[in-house]
C-alpha cells in the first residue's frame, strides 16, 4: 500500500457504537423475522447469528481490507476453522504454505487430514513448487502474507493468479501486515483473515478473528459458523471498534520502531542474525519494497540457544515475555515454546525455528526506551 493511502477512521464517539450485550432481540412480528432473513430489513434476532456490535465492526473491517463483506469470529483460529470447514469436503485438495502459525499448521496437517481432505504443505515462495502444487482441481490455497515467525513474504499477486487459474480460493492470513501495510484483496486474494486479537485491537484485551471477502461467500460462512456455535462477544467487538481509529497511526509508528530496532539489534553482542523485511538482506526485500514498504512491526533474531533466550527474558525490565503480538507496547516471545510448540521438532528445524530464536512484536514506545532495555539485557 502507498504511504499516502487514505486514513481509515472507524466509528466516531457518540455515533452509534453503543455496547449491545443482548443475546436475543425482540421482533415486531413474524413478517419482521422473515424480512431480516431475506435481507430486506437490517435487524437481529439471536446474537450468535448476528448483533449490532459485530455488524458494525464487520462493515468497518470490510472497508479496511477493501472487500465486499466481513464476518467476525470468536478468535483468529475460529475464523480459520469456519472458512476451512465450510469450503472443504472429503477428497478436496488444499494447498497450504509450509510456513504458517503453528496452530494453523496443526489444523490443516492433522485435523483436516483426519477428515480425509488432501493437504499439500508446500514452500509457496518457490515458483516451480507453487506452479506444480496449485493445479486444476485444487479447492483452496492458504497462506500468510508474512509468515509467523520467520517473516517470509508470500508472493500474493503471483499465487492469486495461479489460484484463480486453477479455480481455487486463495485465502490470506494478514494478521502480521494489516492496512496500512498491505491489502491482499488489492493483489487478487479472494479472502482475507485476521486474528483481531493482535495489532488491529492492539491493546491485549480482545480475542477475536475475522474473514473478509465476497458477500455471497461471507454470508454462507456466517451460517456455518453460527451452526458450529461460533459467537463473537459484543464487548470484544466494541473494544476492537474503539481501536480502529488509531490503527493507522499505531501501525506506522510500530513499523518505524521495528526498522530502527532491527538495525540496532544487528550491532549487539551475542546476536547471530536478525530477520526483518525492511532490511536489505531479507530474501524477499524487493517484493516487500514494491508491495509493502512499511515492512511490518514484527522481527526475529537468533541467540545461541534456549539458555541465552531465557536469560534475556529474565533480564528485560520493560519488555515482557508475552506469547502474543500486536500490543502498543513491545513484547517478546519464543516460538519453539509457544506458537510452534505443537509442531514436530524436525519441521521447526527445517524452517529455521531454532531454540535460540526470539520473536519481537514492536510497539509504539519511544525507540530509545526499547533499545536501551535490549542493550542492558544483552550486555555480557
Ligand atoms: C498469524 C496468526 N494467525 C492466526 C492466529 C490465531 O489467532 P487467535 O489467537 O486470535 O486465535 C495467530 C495467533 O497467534 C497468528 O499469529
Amino acid at each position: 500500500m502507498s504511504e499516502d493511502s487514505e486514513c481509515f477512521r472507524g466509528s466516531t464517539p457518540g455515533q452509534g457504537n453503543d455496547l449491545s450485550p443482548s443475546s436475543v432481540f425482540r421482533l415486531r412480528d413474524l413478517d419482521h423475522l422473515e424480512a431480516i432473513y431475506a435481507g430486506k430489513e437490517t435487524g437481529y434476532f439471536y446474537a450468535r447469528d448476528g448483533h449490532p456490535n459485530a455488524a458494525m465492526l464487520a462493515a468497518h473491517l470490510a472497508e479496511l481490507e477493501g472487500g465486499e463483506a466481513a464476518l467476525v469470529a470468536p478468535s483468529g483460529m475460529g475464523a480459520i476453522a469456519s472458512l476451512l470447514l465450510h469450503l472443504l469436503r472429503p477428497g478436496d485438495r488444499l494447498v497450504a504454505d509450509a510456513q504458517l502459525y503453528g496452530k494453523t499448521s496443526t489444523l490443516v496437517d492433522r485435523h483436516l487430514r483426519e477428515l480425509r481432505i488432501e493437504v499439500a504443505l508446500v514452500d509457496l515462495s518457490d515458483d516451480a513448487a507453487a506452479k506444480e502444487a496449485i493445479r486444476p482441481g485444487t479447492k483452496m490455497v492458504w497462506i500468510e502474507s508474512l509468515s509467523n515467525p520467520m517473516l517470509r513474504w508470500s508472493p500474493i499477486d503471483h499465487l492469486a493468479e495461479l489460484a484463480t487459474k486453477a479455480g481455487a480460493t486463495l485465502a490470506v492470513d494478514n494478521t502480521f501486515t494489516p492496512p496500512p501495510i498491505l491489502r491482499p484483496i488489492d493483489l487478487g486474494a479472494h479472502v482475507v483473515m485476521h486474528s483481531l486479537t493482535k495489532i488491529i485491537s492492539g491493546h491485549s484485551d480482545v480475542t477475536l478473528g475475522c474473514l473478509v471477502g465476497k458477500k455471497s461467500l461471507i454470508d454462507e460462512v456466517k451460517g456455518t459458523a453460527s451452526t458450529f456455535g461460533y459467537h463473537a462477544p459484543a464487548f470484544d467487538c466494541w473494544l476492537t471498534e474503539r481501536s480502529l481509529p488509531t490503527l493507522d497511526i499505531r501501525v506506522r509508528a510500530a513499523c518505524d520502531n521495528a526498522h530502527k530496532l532491527a538495525q540496532f539489534l544487528r550491532e549487539q553482542p551475542g546476536i547471530k542474525r536478525v530477520i526483518y523485511p525492511g532490511l536489505n538482506d531479507h530474501p524477499e526485500h524487493a517484493w516487500g519494497q514494491r508491495f509493502a514498504p512499511l515492512a511490518g512491526h514484527m522481527l526475529v533474531f537468533e541467540l545461541a540457544g534456549r539458555d541465552e533466550v531465557n536469560r534475556l527474558f529474565q533480564r528485560l525490565k520493560h519488555v515482557p515475555f508475552c506469547p502474543s503480538l500486536g500490543d502498543v507496547t513491545t513484547t517478546v516471545s519464543h516460538p519453539v515454546s509457544t506458537s510452534h510448540r505443537t509442531r514436530p521438532p524436525e519441521e521447526r528445524q527445517q524452517l529455521g525455528i531454532t531454540d535460540g530464536l526470539v520473536r519481537v512484536s514492536v510497539g509504539v514506545e519511544p525507540i530509545k526506551q526499547i533499545t536501551s532495555d535490549f542493550q542492558q539485557a544483552l550486555a555480557k
